[in-house]
Parts: C-alpha cells; structure tokens; sequence
C-alpha cells in the first residue's frame, strides 16, 4: 500500500489539513456553548436556543470533519505504510493515541450537551471552562507530532 496515493498525495495532505481546521474550530467552540447553555438552564428561552444552535454545529461542522479527518488522515496513513508493519512510524502511533483520546473528548462534549437538553449539569462551570482549553493542548502535541515527527 506505500505510495499508494502517487501524485493525489499532497492534495489528500492538504484536503486532511483543511478538514482538521474544520475539526478543531468545532472543537474549541462547542465547549464554549456548553458554558452559554449551562448559565442559561434558569431562564426558559435559554436552553431551546442553545440545543438549537448545539444541533446545527454538530450536524454543520462537527460530524462531517471528524469523520472526513479520520478518512483522510487513515489514507495518509496507509500511503507512508502504517498498514505494511514498517518502522520510523513511532510518531504516528503516538498521533493517532493522541488523536483517538481527541475523538473521546468530542463524544464526551457531545453526550454532555445531550445532558444538558435534560436540565442535567454534572460539572461546576469553572470545571467545565479548564475541561474548554483541553482540545488546545491536544492540537499542540499532535501538530509537533505530525509536523517535527521527533521519533
Ligand atoms: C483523525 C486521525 C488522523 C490521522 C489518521 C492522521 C494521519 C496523518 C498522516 C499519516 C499524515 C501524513 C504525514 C506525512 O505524509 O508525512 C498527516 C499529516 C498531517 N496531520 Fe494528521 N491525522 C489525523 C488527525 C490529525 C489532527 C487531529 C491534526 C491536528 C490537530 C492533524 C494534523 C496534521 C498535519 C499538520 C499534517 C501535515 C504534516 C506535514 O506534512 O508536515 N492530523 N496526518
């Protein structure tokens, strides 16, 4: 399978970018609607506006780019020959353990707005704003492992 991309290889890489900026503007948003959501659960008019909006950036943004992502970036994969059992790919590895526990925090974001449309808020709001800066330092790992490729 290595190489397999032949000359599409840097239009894949660029397209898998793209829906990564995609991914991650979704995921430094939505939490921060959570925050909105969860201060407005007192006031009536509050909440339904909210689950709209949650709605519309899953169905807009979120699901497509995470799923778009992972295809490209598993194409990408398999073109520089993780699927082949070859080494040197030590920093992949690490990227998709990072990548996969990003995924999980995108689950996590999506059942806690599903909560929240039942009037449920497990977390205190300053718990909730620390748990907002977490995609922040899964981008930095992942970009230093995808670009530097340090092992
Ligand atoms: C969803 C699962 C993902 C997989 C399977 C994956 C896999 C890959 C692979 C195999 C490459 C090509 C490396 C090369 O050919 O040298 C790549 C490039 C890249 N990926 Fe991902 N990736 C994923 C998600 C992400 C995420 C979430 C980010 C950023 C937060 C990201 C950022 C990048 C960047 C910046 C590059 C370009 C690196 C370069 O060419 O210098 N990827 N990815």
């Amino acid at each position: 399978m290595t190489g397999w991309l032949g000359s599409a290889y840097l239009w894949v890489k660029a397209a898998h970018i793209v829906f990564v900026i995609f991914w991650m503007a979704g995921l430094f948003l939505y939490p921060r609607y959570l925050i909105h959501h969860q201060q407005g659960l007192d006031d009536p008019a509050e909440p339904p506006r909210w689950e709209q909006r949650e709605a519309l950036m899953r169905r807009m943004i979120l699901t497509p780019s995470l799923i778009v992502t992972w295809l490209l970036g598993l194409a990408l994969a398999a073109n520089i020959g993780l699927f082949d059992g070859g080494g040197g790919l030590g920093w992949l590895h690490a990227k998709l353990a990072l990548v996969l526990l990003l995924s999980g925090y995108h689950g996590w974001m999506v059942g806690y707005s599903r909560r929240l449309a039942r009037g449920v808020a497990r977390l205190s709001l300053k718990r909730l704003r620390l748990l907002n800066e977490v995609p922040a330092v899964f981008v930095v790992l992942i970009v230093i492992l995808a670009v530097v490729k340090p092992f």
